[in-house]
């Protein structure tokens, strides 16, 4: 089929390049020329495991193509929507305006059959209102408007999209689902289950999602604190709930807090909708708050960790990014951190592999190293924030050789507590009371 898709981001570049995979001719369009110009010398903007080849093979099977200009949607049968939809700054709603500029864009040149689908995550009610605009602009045309929210995680996206749990379609228009399911017919033949329901429904099972998500991780946040006061270890706790199939082992790993470009917005703007309707959400809203505190309050563990202050005091942190695998540092739990940290007074040495560059705007007066080494050198405490596997077998006798004091802080509980006591490290990290 003929697919195009508005926004090359995370989502809108991965989603192309894996539909030209499946043989579909697929068109990216990209308002950001510098970003086009890129993938059209085949420099991949974003970093993302096995993109680079994806797009490299499919660009030269001549199935996927780049282009920063809109008059290329008049040829397809099929576009998607994958602009960004930040938090609206101020009021904490989802942020539209980049959606409904791309759909005033294309109206005008949608073919009168077009299947316009919206991939971006959006508030419950915004398929009406793209279905409003385009039936005003293009009442000649017989344009259907379809959900088809997207479950991809950064860091594994390409395996996420080609072996998906479930694909979410939200339409009730016959038309709308034939041409959906011929555009995901190669995951359909791999039994990934097509999920049909409304677009209403469709729209809100993506928050729902991502909410439940977040719920789980700060749930395991708060039992990690609690096993810090009565010396329990909260991975064992994590493993004896997840062994429980009802339960799942997945996202109850304890941490800094979820951070990244959807949950904390996501939830946000869950709210805002549920507050609109009238309805209280409570459980979200105190997931959200808790998990903002617990940013910051990650900081006072490194100043617990070093006797009560930092000030003076150069401390390393390992990761930016808000998981290993990406380069995306928005709301990265790393920023709270590492501004509270300079707020004490500390001096900032960090080390990412992939999301320095990103990190620059949120952190220009920090220290940005070329390894885990060269951050750590002089450091009083190294932190580590993300759980790149590159930090997950640091070489121990090397390190504390370079810094100042032997104190790790692993925020992300990637080591063995005997390894580090025979280290001699002092070793702080979440929610294992045994750990110091
Ligand atoms: N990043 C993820 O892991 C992920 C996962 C699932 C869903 N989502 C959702 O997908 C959507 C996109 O997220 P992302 O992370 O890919 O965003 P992104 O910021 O990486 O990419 C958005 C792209 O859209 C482009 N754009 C904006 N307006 C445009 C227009 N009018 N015409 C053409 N291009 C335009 C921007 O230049 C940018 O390159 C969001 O709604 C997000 O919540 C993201």
């Amino acid at each position: 089929m003929r697919v195009t898709m508005i926004g090359a981001g995370y989502v809108g570049l991965v989603s192309g390049a894996c539909f030209a995979d499946f043989g579909h001719q697929v068109t990216c369009i990209d308002k950001d020329s510098r970003r086009v110009g890129a993938l059209k010398r085949g420099e991949i903007p974003i970093f993302e495991p096995g993109l680079a080849e994806l797009v490299e093979a499919n660009v030269g099977q001549g199935r996927l193509e780049f282009t920063d200009q809109m008059s290329s949607v008049a040829q397809a049968e099929v576009v998607f929507i994958a602009v960004g939809t930040p938090s609206r700054r101020g009021d904490g709603y989802a942020d539209l305006s980049f959606v409904y500029e791309a759909v005033r864009e294309i109206a005008p040149q949608l073919a009168k059959t077009a299947v316009t689908v919206t991939k971006s995550t959006v508030p419950v009610g915004t398929g009406d209102e793209i279905e409003r605009i385009l039936r005003e602009m293009r009442p000649d045309a017989e344009l259907q408007v379809v959900s088809n929210p997207e479950f991809l995680r950064e860091g594994a996206a390409i395996q996420d999209f080609k072996h998906p749990d479930r694909i979410v379609i939200g339409t009730d228009d016959p038309r709308a689902r034939t041409a959906l399911a011929e555009i995901y017919r190669p995951l359909y033949l791999n039994a990934a289950p097509m999920f049909y329901v409304s677009r209403r429904t469709a729209e809100l099972v993506k928050y729902a999602s991502n909410a439940f998500l977040a719920t789980k991780i700060t749930f395991i946040n708060e039992i990690a604190d609690l096993c810090e006061q009565v010396g329990a270890d909260v991975q064992d706790i994590a493993r004896g709930m997840g062994l429980d199939n009802r339960i799942g082992s997945k996202f109850l790993h304890p941490g800094p807090g979820f951070g990244g470009s959807c949950f904390p917005k996501d939830a946000t703007a869950l709210l805002k909708t549920a507050q609109d309707h009238g309805v209280a959400l409570r459980i979200v809203e105190t997931v959200s708050a808790v998990n903002d505190q617990r940013k910051r309050a990650m900081a006072r563990k490194v100043v617990a960790a070093l006797g009560g202050s930092v000030r003076g005091k150069t401390i390393a942190v390992l990761g930016l990014a808000f998981k290993p695998n990406t380069d995306d540092t928005r709301d990265s739990p790393s920023i709270p951190l590492i501004t509270a940290l300079q707020d004490l007074g500390a001096i900032v040495r960090a080390y990412d592999p992939a999301g320095m560059e990103q990190a620059k705007p949120a952190l220009p007066a920090i220290h940005y190293c070329g390894s885990a080494y060269a951050a750590a050198e002089g450091a009083a405490a190294l932190v580590i924030a993300t759980e790149w596997e590159q930090f997950r077998a640091l070489d121990l006798v090397r390190l504390k050789s370079v810094m100042a004091q032997p104190v790790i802080v692993d925020l992300r509980n990637i080591y063995r507590i005997d390894e580090m006591k025979r280290a001699a490290f002092r070793y702080v990290a979440v929610g294992r009371g045994g750990a110091e």
